[in-house]
């Protein structure tokens, strides 16, 4: 079907000529041939990696915008986000407001309404909109579920409750569920009351082999080599960042991957990674000489920020080969003619798991994408040849798994529970049963012995002082209410409750103990403490005991003390200005990791101030709030004044502090040359416009 055959208005058919577009994909052409633009019906779109599921969705967003509605399209992933929106962004140029929102979990914090046409957004983000402003998703008339086979991963549930939300809320919406990775989309249609379109089409060739080689390493290497030499690029899959590095290291070291006049533009890239940290880590400078030699690593323990930078060198063709681990893995598009997978196998608990075929085929499916190649080619690395038999039997002739709910579970339950009380969403034990009934959990496993854990959840929270029940009635209250806002688990909300309380009663407030107190959450994931560590951490507790808010010898001592003692300690050694190195080394993490961390201990500061707050705990509400600004920029008290300044971190302020501007009345004094010789030509000059205008 050519494009202009295409039942939409003349803007989005010449729109859409503009970025290239002639003739619609075949599964395209099926899913307009479904009648779905003319009956508003639901369905589950199952193709191949590759085959534009996006622009599939595209043509059903745009029929909903031409009639004056709105489009929200979700995404498991920030990397996709961006990408995403940066596809989308087009339609601004046809008058259209395209938006992205993700991070800040507390969407009571918008100043302004949100106004779009077309939001981007990931799974979180939308909940948390959900819940304190749903009246913005009014008139929605497409939600599009991206990679949506991730219901069944720990990120699920969030998936499931979004679309019987959405369909609760806004009764005439039609929903768009796409993945290329589903054993039951059958089952995930029915559960929908959506058609289903299946197809094995897909626009560019995909080659998937098995190889052996005993060497597993000088096989793969002989691999990139050709496929680089063929002027292709190459994305290697692992099982740990570890290998992931050190693959990179070798084949940058061992290969000739720079092509000529590539060097200044790599390097340049180089330094950008360099500098995307105030002081770069060893992991910084190892990434850097990977990148300089024409590879890199991606992994977790990445910054976001680096692996921005990795993805776009690749896309420029500066960088030849990227070895990653599965964080790669789900919807993008990279130019990867080939894709390595030199490990099927990972460390589960504690032992060595096949990996699924789902995600497997996710891999893959990276390789060979039309905007960039012309075949793909997938290769898995075989020791010898029955493991290759067993492979090919597995893998690449195998059949993708069935997804389950992952909703059943107490701790995601009562987190959802009291966010569907909380906004007025479901206002009796009914509804709730009712509500849950139409998930994907519901739909799969039957509500049977639901309702005893469901009111045992009910209890609970009744007993934290979330709800009320009153006969068959549920009825938040303004703790609940903002407990859900803020996006935390009903538990956390509850410890801090009661250790905050404790603080305000005795007017006391060590840092150390209300650091061990954040950590009192499912949200931060706690460091690992080691069997021949633990003696010396207890030492290091007893010793400040005084500081904490846990009684040591307390029979109801948790055994997870000592991990969140231990990663408290992290964080005081952010706040006491220790560098970020040397925080990495101290305690074995890598700068994304450790920036995860402190993102996310910013958000849980920033909710126990909130809890103060409301509670009426004005010593901690002041406590926490200074707290809050010392974790978001890592720094000691008697720098909060200088980082108010725009432009002025945790390093530059320190520095102007030892040079006697301690506040922002020095700064107004300060020659500007002086300014300039400590912190730059640019900084300076903004730190003066700054303080000129407060
Ligand atoms: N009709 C079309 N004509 C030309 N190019 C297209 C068309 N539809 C999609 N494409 C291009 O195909 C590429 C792959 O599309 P897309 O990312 O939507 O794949 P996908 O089906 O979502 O795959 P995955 O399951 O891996 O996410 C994109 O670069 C897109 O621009
Ligand atoms: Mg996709």
């Amino acid at each position: 079907m050519l494009i202009e055959e295409v039942p939409l208005p003349k803007k989005f058919i010449t729109l859409y000529k503009s970025v290239g577009v002639r003739e619609l994909y075949p599964p395209q052409e099926q899913l307009v041939e479904s009648g779905i633009l003319e009956e508003k019906k639901n369905m589950v779109l199952c193709t191949p990696t590759a085959s534009g599921k996006t622009f599939a969705a595209e043509i059903l967003m745009a029929k909903a915008l031409d009639e004056g509605k709105k489009a929200v399209y979700v995404v498991p992933l920030r990397a996709l986000a961006y990408e995403k929106f940066r596809e989308f962004h087009k339609y601004e140029d046809i008058g259209l407001k395209v938006r992205l929102e993700m991070g800040d979990m507390d969407s009571s914090r918008y100043k302004n309404r949100l106004d779009f046409d077309l939001l981007v957004t990931t799974a979180e983000k939308c909940d948390s909109i959900l819940r304190s402003r749903p009246e913005w998703f009014q008139n929605t008339g497409v939600l599009v579920m991206d990679e949506v086979h991730l219901i069944a991963s720990d990120r699920g549930p969030v998936y499931e409750i979004l679309v019987s939300k959405f369909q609760m809320l806004f009764g005439d919406l039609q929903v768009l569920a796409l993945s290329a990775t589903i054993g039951n989309a059958g089952e995930l249609a029915h559960w929908l009351n959506a058609g289903l379109l299946l197809s094995d089409w897909r626009p560019v060739e995909l080659i998937e082999e098995v190889e052996v080689g005993r060497d597993k390493y000088g096989k793969l290497k002989k691999l990139v080599q050709d496929s680089v030499s063929e002027g292709g690029q190459v994305l290697v899959f692992v099982n740990s960042r570890k290998s992931s590095e050190s693959v990179a290291e070798k084949l940058g070291e061992e290969l000739k991957l720079v092509e000529e006049g590539q060097r200044e533009d790599l390097e340049l890239v180089g330094e950008d990674i360099l500098s995307a940290l105030s002081t770069p880590t060893t992991q910084c400078r190892k990434l850097r000489d990977c990148i300089i030699s024409g590879t890199a690593f991606h992994h977790a323990g990445v910054t976001n920020k680096q692996r921005i930078l990795v993805e776009d060198a690749f896309k420029e063709g500066l960088v030849k080969v990227i070895v990653a681990t599965p964080t790669l893995a789900a919807g993008v598009n990279l130019p990867s003619r080939t894709v390595i997978v030199r490990d099927v196998q990972r460390y589960g608990e504690g032992e060595l798991d096949y990996i699924p075929v789902l995600e497997y085929k996710q891999q893959v499916g990276r390789a060979g994408r039309p905007k960039y190649d012309t075949y793909g080619k997938a290769i898995l690395l075989a020791r010898t040849d029955s493991e290759r038999e067993f492979f090919i039997e597995k893998y690449v002739n195998g059949e993708v798994e069935a997804i389950y709910s992952r909703l059943g579970v107490e701790p995601v339950l009562r987190f959802h529970m009291l966010a569907s009380i909380a906004s007025g969403f479901t206002r009796t034990e009914n509804a709730l049963m009712e509500f849950f009934r139409s998930t994907f959990f519901g739909h799969q496993y039957g509500l049977e012995g639901f309702e005893a854990q469901l009111k045992k959840i009910l209890n609970r929270l009744e007993g934290s002082g979330f709800i009320k029940q009153e006969s068959r009635f549920l009825i938040p209250t303004a703790l609940g209410r903002r407990v859900s806002e803020l996006y935390i688990d009903p538990r956390t909300a509850e410890n801090y409750i009661t250790i905050l309380g404790k603080a305000e009663e005795e007017n006391r407030f060590p840092v150390l103990g209300l650091l061990e107190m954040l950590c009192d959450s499912s949200e931060l994931s706690l460091l690992h403490v080691k069997r021949q560590d633990e003696q010396m951490l207890w030492e290091e507790a007893y010793h400040s005991s005084e500081k904490l808010f846990r009684d040591l010898d307390g029979f109801d001592l948790d055994p997870r003390f000592l991990e969140r003692f231990k990663t408290a300690r992290l964080l005081e050694f952010w706040i006491n200005e220790v560098s970020e190195d040397t925080i990495m080394e101290s305690y074995n993490v890598a700068p994304g990791i450790l920036y995860q961390k402190l993102q996310i201990a910013e958000w849980l500061v920033y909710s126990s101030a909130e809890l103060s707050k409301l509670l009426g705990f004005k010593n901690s509400l002041k406590e926490m709030k200074r707290l809050e600004t010392r974790i978001k920029y890592g720094v000691k008290d008697e720098l909060l004044p200088l980082v108010s300044i725009k432009g002025i971190g945790r390093v530059r302020a320190r520095k102007l502090w030892n040079e006697g501007f301690k506040s922002i009345s020095d700064l107004k004094k300060a020659d500007i040359r002086k300014l300039k010789s400590l912190v730059g030509e640019k900084t300076a000059e903004g730190i003066k416009e700054e303080i000129n205008k407060k």
